[in-house]
């Protein structure tokens, strides 16, 4: 390492604030000098294939010349401008694509600034609609456990009460329902008694709850469950007759990374409000978008204060939306749910003999989604180094060892991954 880089990692680990760190502890961080398709390339001048896609986003990889050329396109036009009074084209047409591939009769569109946003945007929705139509008590929301919704207030109040940040904030936090864990795996068969604990929950406090707000099919950082379709079935279907709102947070689901589309595809269900985020823009910038339906629309629009309120200063920003748009045209041109297929039978065959292993609990794959669960949690900073000096970039957290690579991944490259994560995990057990 050469005086200017330990001078910026100095400077680093003196004064920046990492996600989820100490200042009197920090962990290793490694410096970036560039990263393009599946590998980051480190200041040092080695290189890592990238099995986490940034956190979910950067699905068709670093530096795709489509996705600069949207930026540079846009920026040469307008980088941005208020959403206030003004609208542009960047954010009409990519709305009109969402609007297109959205499940169901999904047709207004809310555009926020991260997924933690979409979160508070899609709550303060739900609450509004019975606010506009004089049901003020209804304003509670009901969530399954082992959830993540992001770490604002909002969101943070209906992620798991034990792996999410409840004690902390008790008595700040508003506190709402919680139903079961889903035991009924995607994979394995449905066990009607799965969703007693929700139904009993909304048979008794439906005149208090304006919403349920679930991850379709996959529950990400709560704890990289995978459950099965019928739960959102049943769920949808009582949200109906209890009349209360279904949100779905589609941020790490979305566009494609569990095989469909959507996660609600799986079980062929509609929600009344979506939260997108994550791969909207293929990880080059920060958006999000909410989708509700026209009933939702309207109800919150007719009713008192007669606007939804909400108004970030960033919103639909051009650059964003035109990377976005750009990102969704790369998707759908490509023959992505054959390449998530190819991912997944990858990630099934190469994760197997982790199976094996004394000290793991489960192995499980879904799309681009592969999963090794862990007894004990493991040690981040050694386990990181670990996976560094196998040329691959793996960020685990608490008991789970988790990869969610680019969709541009070569069977090679998923062949180093898949094999890097047996040799470490086997290596740290
Ligand atoms: C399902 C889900 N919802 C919300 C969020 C929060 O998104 P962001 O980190 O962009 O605020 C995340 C992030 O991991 C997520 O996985």
């Amino acid at each position: 390492m050469n005086t200017k880089e330990r001078e910026l990692l100095e400077f680093d680990s003196k004064h920046l604030w990492h996600p989820y760190t100490s200042i009197e502890t920090p962990n290793p961080t490694y410096l970036v000098q560039s990263a393009n398709g599946v590998r980051i390339r480190l200041q040092d001048g080695r290189e890592l294939i990238d099995g986490m896609a940034s956190w979910w986003s950067v699905i068709h990889g670093y530096n795709h010349p489509e996705l600069n050329a949207a930026i540079r396109n846009q920026t040469s036009k307008c980088a941005h401008v208020m959403f206030g009074g003004l609208t542009h084209s960047p954010a009409i047409e990519l709305a009109k694509k969402l609007l297109r591939v959205a499940p169901g009769d999904l047709n207004r569109l809310f555009y926020a600034d991260s997924g933690s946003v979409a979160v508070e945007v899609a709550m303060k929705m739900a609450i509004q609609y019975y606010h506009a139509k004089n049901r003020t008590g209804k304003n509670r929301f009901l969530t399954v456990r082992s959830g993540y919704h992001g770490d604002t207030f909002h969101g943070m109040s209906v992620c798991d009460p034990v792996t999410g940040m409840h004690n902390i904030y008790k008595g700040v936090l508003p506190e709402y329902y919680f139903a079961e864990k889903i035991r009924s795996p995607f994979h394995g068969d449905w066990d009607p008694d799965d969703i007693n604990s929700l139904q009993a929950l909304l048979g008794k406090n439906h005149q208090q709850i304006c919403a349920v707000i679930l991850e379709p099919i996959v529950q990400g950082a709560g704890g990289m469950r995978f459950y099965h379709p019928e739960y959102l079935r049943i769920t949808r279907k009582l949200c109906d007759d209890y009349d209360v709102l279904l949100i779905l947070d589609e941020i790490a689901t979305g566009f494609g990374r569990s095989g469909e589309l959507f996660g609600c595809n799986h079980a062929a269900v509609t929600p009344d409000i979506m939260c997108l985020g994550k791969a909207l823009t293929g990880g080059y910038m920060t958006l999000s978008a909410v989708l509700a339906t026209e009933n939702v629309g309207r109800v919150i629009s007719d009713g008192d204060p007669g606007v939804f309120m909400h108004g970030p200063t960033f919103m639909g920003n051009p650059l964003a939306c035109a990377v976005a748009a750009g990102s969704i045209d790369l998707l759908l041109s490509s023959d992505w749910k054959r390449n998530i297929q190819r991912i997944e039978s990858k990630l099934i065959s190469g994760l197997a003999p982790c199976k094996d292993l004394t000290g793991v609990v489960d192995v499980r794959i879904l799309g681009a989604i592969g999963v090794v669960e862990l007894k004990n949690p493991v040690e981040l900073a050694s386990i990181q180094r670990l996976f560094v000096d196998k040329g691959v970039w793996v960020r685990p957290f608490g008991c789970l060892v988790y990869i969610m690579p680019p969709y541009i991944i070569t069977d090679e490259d998923l062949d180093i991954l898949t094999r890097a994560i047996c040799q470490v995990v086997e290596k740290v057990l």
